[in-house]
């Protein structure tokens, strides 16, 4: 596909739209999943460990977008992680490609009336923070949303009540007990040299940082940059759902003008393959415990 239509950039919904989606899934998916997980780039092979799958590609489903980047799956999975069933999005909606933000989060409303309680999110991100290892893995904290700050917030516009408040609390939007349940089963499972906490934050892409902006975003106390996430989990918590967010570190984040090194998606998918299955093990073990 050449691109998206200026009609799709400006995309936004009516709560019927996203009823008539969710649905039409209850009614050809047998599971009542209470979890999801949204895969970020390179890590949706998750979905292979499911059992018990129903597979519903996007272009099938009532309203739903339909990814444009090559190589993603764009699917929705419906089946059981670990015993406990979950809908899996193989393939998000990034707003660098063009996409409204309000269309990037229609997934997660649609989640809510599913009957959906807590949202996973993993991604792929550049270490801002000196600390940080090509291959650890951050539980996010917090996040900044500098879409947000640019006016691009998937909640601007006319509020409707039945999927949250107009002014939604923010402060506590990836919840703690959760983080904290993550890490232990990180412990667990032998991740714990190379688990980090940090917060994240969101550029709209798809351009890598440039030195001085990648020094503005440490100042701002950032430890990990990326493309996606943040709308997701800022609609998420508008409809009260429970967020546990976490990123994997592809890249260390260029900060030296002397530095050879350059940004690219390469290395950032090399680095996922190879920590892919670590992050995939720990999201599955979760779920036993929420
Ligand atoms: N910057 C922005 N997004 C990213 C990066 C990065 O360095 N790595 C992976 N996603």
């Amino acid at each position: 596909m050449e691109g998206l239509s200026a009609c799709v950039s400006q995309r936004r919904y009516q709560y019927e739209e996203y009823k008539e989606t969710a649905d039409w899934l209850l009614s050809h998916a047998e599971q009542r999943p209470k979890v999801a997980i949204i895969c970020g780039s390179g890590l949706g092979s998750l979905a292979d460990l499911m059992v018990d799958k129903t597979v519903f590609p996007y272009k099938d489903i009532p309203n739903f977008p339909v990814s444009t980047v090559q190589g993603h799956a764009g699917q929705l999975v419906f089946g059981k992680l670990q015993g406990r069933e979950c809908v899996c999005m193989q393939g998000r909606f990034h707003f660098y490609e063009g996409y409204s933000i309000q269309t990037v989060t229609y997934p997660v409303r649609v989640f809510f009336l599913l009957g959906v309680e807590t949202l996973i999110v993993t991604n792929a991100a550049g270490g801002l923070n000196d600390g940080f290892a090509v291959g650890d893995i951050m539980l996010i904290k917090d996040h900044i949303n500098t879409p947000g700050f640019a006016g691009q917030n998937p909640l601007c516009g006319h509020n409707d009540e039945r999927f949250g408040v107009r002014f939604p609390c923010m402060s506590d939007a990836y919840d703690a007990d959760l983080r904290a349940l993550a890490k232990e089963v990180a412990e667990e499972q032998g991740c714990g040299s190379f688990l980090q906490e940090g917060v994240y934050c969101m550029l709209a892409g798809p351009t890598y940082e440039t030195i001085a902006e990648s020094k503005v975003l440490q100042t701002l106390g950032a430890d990990a940059v990326g493309m996606s996430t943040v709308p997701e989990v800022v609609v998420a918590r508008h409809c009260g759902l429970r967020v546990l967010g976490l990123s994997l570190i592809t890249n260390k984040v260029i900060m030296d003008y002397d530095s050879k090194e350059k940004a690219n998606h390469e290395e950032v998918l090399k680095t996922t393959k190879h920590r892919a299955q670590d992050l995939q093990k720990l999201v599955s073990n979760l779920m036993t415990k929420i």
